[in-house]
């Protein structure tokens, strides 16, 4: 079956006009147009042969977003005040990038706030987003759905009592005003009770609450989730693999980085700590340089003791384009949740921990273990579908 041929798969982006959502859309749509070739997809190569993953020119995009302005002017400013990429590619896809602006529909700022202002209950809510997702569905006939939370990401969240279980949450749904539920977690209860898979890729753990676990493995959907792992701390899980394999057990590396955003100190600096299973002395720092923009600049600095416990340093710095190192990450998670969704698998999708800096569903950090289980997964999938291709023609 050729690519174009095969049943269109939907990808719905919370937070659909934002610096990664617009760079994938401009990415995908370019490759589409043959104005790019797709670089950067990991399921692209080998490692997604014979698995019928959906090309990127296929898919079929929209969402939620809560700033006013089109698709074409968000990506107008990332090519000329963010030097993302190279802004001529714009206007051959500008009728794409309408077509799917008309596809992109007002989000719940706070969870309560409709279009008008009105404040509806969240019930109301989810029953508003749950339509949002039938009408793409339907409009494309999509065969499958994947949401990916780019969302701006909420700050740090101390889970509720009544987002422990399904039942509680669902109790509290009902009898309570939404303003106390994160916009994350109603998206997220909306998205799975459509049967749509959940990819959150932005750092908020409101999504992905044990309640909504619950539900994802009630309802027999797939997620992933949390806060991608692009750039620098990609690199820096992959060095702490290393350390971990000359220091042993016993010694320390300390790991400073500045970044961009406070909320997201947490998940970087557990990453290293996963890697090494115990907490070196490491300060992680995070400075907003308007600047700067997109173009993320990191300075590493670890120091170690080796044999003789002399004392040695390693430092670099990482210029990174985050919303570039991103993109073909989402494009890989969405194949990835898509064969999920055929496979008829439902609960955290761990094969995809190797794209987050707090992985769901196992507590493996090593990058390069990660990558052998995204791996095994795939020979797995490719195993079995070559089984079920032999009986379908006996
Ligand atoms: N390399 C990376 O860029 C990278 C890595 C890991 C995680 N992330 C996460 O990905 C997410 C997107 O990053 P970005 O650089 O595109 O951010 P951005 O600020 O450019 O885009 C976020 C978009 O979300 C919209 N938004 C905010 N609240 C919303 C809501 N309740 N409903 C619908 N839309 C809403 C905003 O209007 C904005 O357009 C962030 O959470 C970021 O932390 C990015």
């Amino acid at each position: 079956m050729s690519a174009e041929s095969r049943p269109r798969t939907g990808v719905w982006i919370i937070g659909a006009r934002g610096a990664v959502a617009t760079t994938t859309i401009v990415g995908a749509r370019a490759v589409a147009r043959d104005l790019s070739p797709l670089r950067g997809v990991t399921t692209e190569g080998a490692r997604g042969e014979g698995l019928s993953l959906p090309a990127a020119s296929a898919l079929v995009f929209g969402g939620w977003e809560v700033r006013a302005g089109s698709l074409l002017d968000a990506a107008a400013d990332l090519a000329e005040s963010g030097r993302i990429f190279d802004g001529r590619v714009l206007e051959p896809l500008a009728v794409d990038l309408e077509e799917i602006d008309q596809d992109i529909v007002r989000g719940g700022t706070r969870g309560v706030s409709a279009p008008c202002g009105a404040v509806e209950t969240p019930t109301e809510v989810i029953e508003r987003l749950a339509a949002d997702l039938r009408g793409f569905r339907r409009r494309h006939a999509l065969e499958r759905v994947v949401v990916v939370n780019l969302a701006t990401t909420e700050p740090i969240f101390t889970t509720p009592e009544d987002h422990l279980t399904l039942a509680a949450l669902e109790e509290s749904l009902t009898g309570r005003g939404a303003a106390v539920f994160r916009p994350s977690t109603l998206y997220a209860y909306a998205t799975i009770r459509e049967g749509a898979a959940f990819v959150n890729f932005a750092a908020s753990p409101a999504a992905l609450v044990p309640a909504i676990r619950e539900l994802a493995e009630h309802e027999g959907v797939p997620f992933a989730g949390t806060d991608g792992k692009t750039g620098e701390t990609l690199v820096k899980s992959a060095l702490a693999s290393l350390f971990r394999e000359l220091l042993g057990n016993a010694d320390g590396a300390a790991l400073s980085e500045p970044e961009v955003k406070a909320a997201k100190v947490e998940s970087k600096d557990g990453v290293v700590r996963g890697v090494l299973g115990y907490s070196p002395e490491t300060s992680v720092d995070i400075t907003y340089v308007p600047s700067l923009g997109d173009w993320k600049t990191a300075w590493d600095l670890i120091h170690f003791q080796g044999f003789l416990g002399t004392r040695m340093t390693m430092q670099f710095t990482w210029q990174g384009c985050d919303s570039i190192l991103a993109a073909p990450l989402v494009i890989d998670l969405v194949r990835l949740a898509d064969l999920a969704l055929r496979r008829g698998e439902s609960g955290p999708m761990t094969q995809a921990a190797c794209f987050f800096k707090a992985p769901v569903g196992t507590q493996e950090h090593d990058l390069g273990r990660q990558y052998a289980m995204l791996d095994r997964y795939l020979r797995r999938s490719r195993l079995s579908a070559v089984v079920g291709g032999k009986r379908a023609s006996l």
